[in-house]
């Protein structure tokens, strides 16, 4: 409970100091060890991992790919009474890659790529799931169970609710618009009520190609580049339709001939079952289609709709509320109830107040709007497949880019992380600093009826001093806390706050804060502690534990981003003059008690 009245404090570990050392700190008392790290063998034939980056693109695909983010355990008894704390089902996102990393002598962009390094590029990417048991004190990988599974850039999957079968959607891979390949770029995630996993697709957009006069809506209010992708994947050798459709730009002459909509099938929320592994990811359009950073449940109330947000991040973009039209039923439950309900997004009033505003072709409010603005959508697919666009016609509070939410398992109170925002000049009340380089986390609480919260800004990013509230509700960042750049978070059973950093490389080499980490507050008194500090130029993203709150698993994404293919600037985890590579923490109390009391 988190009960200022509790008799033992909440977070009951001495905090650590800042620091650049090029490995995992964590407090007295605990211990961090690197789990199933990029290239871990996982499926098929078991391909061992190559120290000088040389394997294949089809070694990647039965491999643990790369840049973990997002993270979640299963308890193998899931489904039953999910109390297992000692073996289950770890499902992780592989968000992106670093050039100089993945292949032996880096990435040389230009005309034309080979074509199997693309194919272990979108291999690296996705999702995996990792079946794992403790022996002994040791958690160790089950490499024959039928659980693990890859699921990459070229994965088919299904397109449902309101945007499946509609035009926006229909290519020459899936004329009909309800099915594509690959999930791509996926950051956070959020498990469901039903036990299953959402994966989300964030900056999805730069690795199409849209080289028309004029692109489309839906693909410039999203960055689509005009030039090349990224990786100029749509430019590998082999000319194959899964490397060419990477390019958008109009080819023949109609959307069945070509790859005009093949970013419309990206920007999702996609749903996985880990206990299904011949199961087809589910791409839930309802959810709408934006830079999804990853999705937090309310808790399930039996008969009640279920509730789910979503933060776009992105300069500017906003944070969504989804709500089922249908009930939940524990006994019932499952992926279709995302495929109808509501979609609204948030607008933070200056007196504390918020409102929901439904992004809802038939709501009279809606149409009024996009009138006004002069912006017309023929059907709620559209208005899905342009969320962005849809929320800029209701008026919704632009924030200093939305990351991770976490919502408390008792009172249902809402934390969302605005990481920064150099670029922001206008101030407002929920967004209060213009260059904002250090980021806050925000807070609301729902009203009964569903469409309204009152919000206050729980904490601020900064150096010591930064203070946060005013009077005797002041707080201020101290030696044991400062921070910058919030992403990842995270409220445990016990009702801490975790709190992950992504600061960028500069942030990290030139500021007040070393090296990225991650902290625990007490969600009512804010005290806050830094519980642990990551490796050289790595982000800390994604995190989960066991039932019994005794391993805690976190991920390292990124370890020495700043390398070139022959000069590493971390050797994590390895050591020595290994090649860095991202990888899962499991974090234990070396008496065996819960992680962070
Ligand atoms: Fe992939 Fe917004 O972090
Ligand atoms: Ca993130
Ligand atoms: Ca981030
Ligand atoms: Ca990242």
């Amino acid at each position: 409970s988190s009960s200022s009245s509790s008799v033992a404090p909440l977070l009951g570990f001495a905090a650590i100091a800042t620091t650049r050392t090029d490995t995992i700190t964590v407090p007295a008392g605990y211990s961090a060890t690197a789990f199933v790290p990029w290239g871990t063998p996982l499926t098929g034939n078991l391909p061992a991992y190559k120290d000088d980056a040389s394997n294949s693109g089809a070694d990647q695909e039965q491999q643990v790919g790369t840049h973990h983010d997002g993270i979640h355990f299963y308890p193998i008894d899931a489904k039953t009474t999910g109390n297992n704390s000692n073996e289950g089902l770890l499902v992780m996102n592989h968000e992106y890659f670093d050039p100089n990393l993945i292949h032996t002598n880096g990435v040389t962009l230009g005309a034309t790529r080979p074509t199997d390094e693309v194919r272990k590029e979108i291999a690296a990417h996705g999702v995996s799931v990792i079946h794992i048991r403790q022996n002994g004190s040791q958690w160790e990988v089950v490499s024959s169970s039928p659980f693990n599974r890859r699921i990459t850039g070229a994965t088919p999957m299904d397109i449902r609710g309101p945007a499946a079968g509609s035009s926006l959607l229909a290519t020459k891979y899936s004329p009909n618009g309800t099915s594509t390949r690959g999930t791509l770029n996926n950051c956070g995630m959020g498990s469901t009520p039903w036990n299953t996993y959402l994966t989300a697709e964030e900056n999805w957009a730069g690795y199409f190609v849209n080289k028309d006069a004029a692109q489309p809506r839906e693909h410039s209010a999203y960055g689509v580049p005009s030039s090349n992708g990224r990786y100029y994947w749509e430019l590998a050798e082999s000319g194959s339709d899964e490397y060419v459709r990477f390019d958008a730009s109009t080819k023949g002459d109609s959307a069945l001939e070509d790859y005009r909509n093949e970013p419309n099938t990206f920007g999702w929320m996609v749903e996985i079952d880990p206990f299904d592994p011949e199961g087809r990811p589910q791409k839930r359009t309802a959810l709408g289609r934006f830079g999804h950073e990853g999705v937090i449940f309310a808790p399930a109330v039996e008969g009640q709709p279920v509730v789910c947000y979503s933060g776009d991040d992105s300069t500017n973009e906003y944070i969504y509320k989804f709500v089922s039209a249908e009930p939940y039923y524990k006994a019932t439950a499952g992926g279709w109830l995302l495929n109808s309900g509501t979609l609204y997004v948030a607008k933070f009033n200056s007196d504390g107040t918020g409102e929901w505003l439904p992004l809802d072709i038939t709501n009279a409010n809606f149409i009024a709007k996009a009138a006004t603005a002069g912006v017309s959508f023929a059907n709620q697919a559209d208005v899905l497949v342009n969320t962005r666009l849809a929320a800029d016609v209701m008026g919704a509070t632009p924030m200093d880019r939305p990351e991770w939410g976490a919502v408390h398992p008792d009172t249902g109170e809402v934390y969302f992380t605005l990481t920064n925002n150099t670029g922001r000049t206008q101030t407002d009340a929920a967004n209060p600093r213009a260059n904002n380089a250090t980021g806050h986390i925000i807070r609301w609480r729902e009203n009964a009826n569903g469409t309204s919260f009152n919000w206050d800004i729980f904490l601020l990013g900064g150096d010591v001093g930064t203070t946060t509230g005013e009077g005797t509700a002041a707080v201020a960042l101290t030696a044991e806390n400062h921070f910058a750049s919030p992403d990842g978070l995270w409220i445990d059973q016990r009702g801490v706050l975790w709190i992950q950093t992504d600061m960028s490389g500069s942030q990290q080499s030139a500021g007040p804060f070393g090296n990225n980490q991650m902290l625990a507050a007490d969600p009512v008194t804010k005290e806050t502690k830094r519980f642990l500090v990551g490796p050289t130029d790595c982000e800390i993203t994604g995190i989960t534990a066991t039932p019994d709150l005794k391993t805690l698993f976190i991920n390292i994404q990124h370890p020495g981003d700043r390398s070139t293919p022959t000069n590493f600037t971390s050797n994590w985890p390895e050591g020595g003059s290994a090649r860095p590579r991202s990888a899962t923490v499991i974090i234990t109390k070396n008496d065996g008690g819960v992680i962070g009391a």
